[in-house]
């Protein structure tokens, strides 16, 4: 099949498809802004992703792995994540297959310092990973496990409520 080289494509034509492109975009907007399902999605599997690299050095320490080394990277991974968290719950999405409380956005400063306190846990986490001290390594867990308990027990549906048990 013959191709057309990208200079002989006539401004005209890029113009359509970029026209085309800016339509679909405005036509798209407001399904995008009343995606709540997406954003209960995406700020779960955010959770996720910190709770499998938490749980990857929960491993390293239960089982005694040699890999010591690796949990510079997860506590560095952690700390990214935290980078996110407060973009992925900003949108007010409170009904659904949510464990989200909905005093997230009546005490957001609250909220704030509790990604902040995992922030700092998560650094302190990585410093220690960084030195590969195992008495460090296991307090620094400690905390990053309370820095997590003490936003869930403040704006975490309780398991008894969640979601995952309907
Ligand atoms: C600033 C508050 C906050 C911090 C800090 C936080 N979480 Fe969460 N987490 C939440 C909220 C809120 C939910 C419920 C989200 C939903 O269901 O919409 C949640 C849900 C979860 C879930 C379940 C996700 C799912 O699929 O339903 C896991 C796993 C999780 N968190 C792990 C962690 C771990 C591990 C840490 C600490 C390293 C942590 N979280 C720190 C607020 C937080």
């Amino acid at each position: 099949m013959a191709t057309t080289p990208l200079s002989e494509i006539s401004p005209q034509r890029i113009q359509c498809v970029l026209g085309a492109v800016i339509v679909f975009l405005l036509l798209a907007t407001p399904t995008w802004a009343q995606n709540d399902e997406g954003h209960i999605k995406y700020r779960q599997h955010l959770m996720g992703s910190i709770g499998a690299s938490t749980g990857a050095v929960g491993d390293i320490l239960k089982y005694r792995l040699s890999l010591l080394p690796n949990v510079e990277t997860h506590a560095k991974n952690i700390a990214a994540d935290a980078k996110l968290i407060a973009s992925a719950f900003r949108e007010k999405v409170v009904s659904g297959a949510t464990d989200a409380k909905a005093n997230i956005w009546t005490e957001w400063e609250d909220f704030e310092k509790a990604i902040q306190a995992m922030e700092t846990a998560a650094e302190n986490l990585e410093e220690a990973g960084d030195d590969a001290d195992l008495g460090k390594i296991a307090a620094g867990m400690k905390s990053l496990g309370r820095s997590c308990s003490g936003c869930h027990k403040q704006f975490r549906k309780p398991k008894e409520e969640s979601y995952k048990r309907k």
